[in-house]
């Protein structure tokens, strides 16, 4: 082998790197950076190259972020001289990152990277107790246009642990939508096909939105959330308007849609004339078979008065699964007490009491009751001119008062029709 030359990187030099980068990405373990990113930097920041004849034996590429520069890629061919060469690429890139007057560059190779002495011959230190960890963002960057023109969003992180209790839900959900959406391999073999469309039932303010937004926080997909009141203010219509939402949609590689009272687009066709929705409905009703057809989004309708749903919606084929999302039971109602009690009267309040006399109460109503004896509290304080000790602003007979003073949201008869419905129309 002749001596090789070390000069910048020409354009026709890409071959050859991106060469160097799948025989570096067959090795032991993954190049950090992606070939897209390596070759954005090889064009747009900072490469080298090592030329043997005509063949590419050596690369080194940085970027630079103010004061810090990192090498996204740095590698020479299997056969290539080793230190030497290494070095004078090394010098090569910093010659040229120079200029920039960066304070550091810096390096990740592979744990078990044997050819570290090219590295620190030329003045890299290994810097020990340092840890690799990498997100995949869920969200990529020409996907955000489409994300605003649907305000979309990414949600945090933790909104599903933040559902408390709802065991039975939970679980249903965990096992019907999201692992089979985040884990299409795992459902392949077992022959389950991941949902496209839901429809969540149940009396009002009992957390029906609240799932859908930790569904789609659970998957880290983004949240969509279509306003049927809002995009009827679109010339063209409603129909249109949902129409052109589900095309930008469309283009997202993941997503969760959400339409919250879907009944309000969606009630029962027929009657002469014919309602003004109708035209709605049946667009909605083609858009959710249609949206099946795609994978890897998930559309997720809400709706307090299932049985007033068009009876096509709920047929076999248009959505996967009719889903109740009930009163909260004990377990949940334990955990909605306390997220909204100070930390400093929990041990000191008779939760039991509380979970068993709130018994038929929305979560909406137990964080109303909640924060009425709260308020109360505080008011009989400032009337009496005392601070009670830490531990005695609130006692079990507050929340209990606030409790009785409480309308519950869902009446006998609302539960009664809900459990009729589960076992007439729900589909799990
Ligand atoms: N399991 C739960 N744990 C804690 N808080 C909850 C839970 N479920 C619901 N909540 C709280 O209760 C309130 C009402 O929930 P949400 O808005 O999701 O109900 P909904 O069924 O969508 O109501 P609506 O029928 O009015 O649309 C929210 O403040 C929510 O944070
Ligand atoms: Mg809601």
């Amino acid at each position: 082998m002749s001596r090789p030359t070390i000069r910048d990187f020409h354009d026709d030099d890409l071959d050859g790197v991106v060469r160097l980068y799948e025989d570096a990405a067959h090795g032991s373990s993954r190049p950090v950076y992606a070939l897209s990113e390596v070759i954005a930097s090889c064009r747009e920041d900072h490469a080298v190259v090592a030329v043997d004849g005509e063949l590419i034996v050596g690369a080194a590429v940085g970027r630079a972020a103010h004061a810090q520069g990192w090498i996204v890629f740095f590698a020479l061919a299997e056969d290539a001289a080793g230190t030497e060469l290494g070095a004078g690429l090394l010098d090569k890139l910093e010659h040229r990152m120079a200029p920039l007057g960066l304070g550091k560059l810096s390096i990740l190779v592979p744990e078990d990277a044997d050819r570290l002495e090219g590295l620190t011959a030329n003045g890299f230190e290994v810097r020990n107790h340092l840890r690799y960890l990498e997100r995949q963002m869920p969200v990529q960057r020409r996907e955000l246009d489409l994300l605003a023109e649907v305000g979309g969003r990414i949600l945090p992180r933790n909104l599903w642990t933040r559902v408390s209790g709802m065991r039975h839900e939970k679980e249903l959900l965990e096992e019907r939508l999201v692992t089979p959406l985040s884990r299409p391999d795992l459902a392949e073999r077992f022959g389950v096909v991941p949902p496209s469309a839901v429809m969540l039932f149940g009396p009002p303010g009992t957390g029906k939105t609240t799932f859908a937004r930790a569904v789609a926080s659970r998957l880290d997909w983004p949240f969509v959330e279509l306003f049927p009141s809002r995009l009827s203010d679109t010339p063209g219509g409603l129909a249109a308007a949902l129409r052109a939402s589900f095309e930008v949609v469309g283009h997202l590689e993941h997503a969760v849609v959400f339409i919250d009272e879907v009944e309000e687009i969606a009630s029962r066709r027929g009657g002469i004339p014919p309602s003004p929705t109708q035209g709605v409905t049946n667009e909605l009703l083609k858009l959710v078979a249609d949206f099946g057809e795609n994978s890897g989004r998930l559309l997720i309708c809400a709706t307090n008065f299932v049985r007033a749903l068009d009876s096509a919606f709920l047929r076999h084929g248009r959505f996967d699964y009719v889903i109740p999302i009930g009163l909260p039971d004990p377990e949940a109602r334990q955990a909605i007490w306390r997220r909204y009690m100070p930390a400093s009267v929990v041990d000191s309040i008779d939760i039991g009491a509380l979970v068993a006399a709130s018994d038929g109460f929305t979560p909406a109503d137990i964080e109303y009751a909640a924060r009425k004896a709260s308020q109360e509290a505080l008011a009989r304080a400032l009337r009496s001119g005392n601070d009670p000790a830490p531990g005695d602003e609130l006692t079990t007979e507050d929340y209990l008062a606030a409790l009785a003073g409480t309308r519950a949201t869902v009446s006998a008869g609302t539960v009664a029709e809900f459990l009729e419905d589960i076992t007439t129309i729900a589909r799990l």
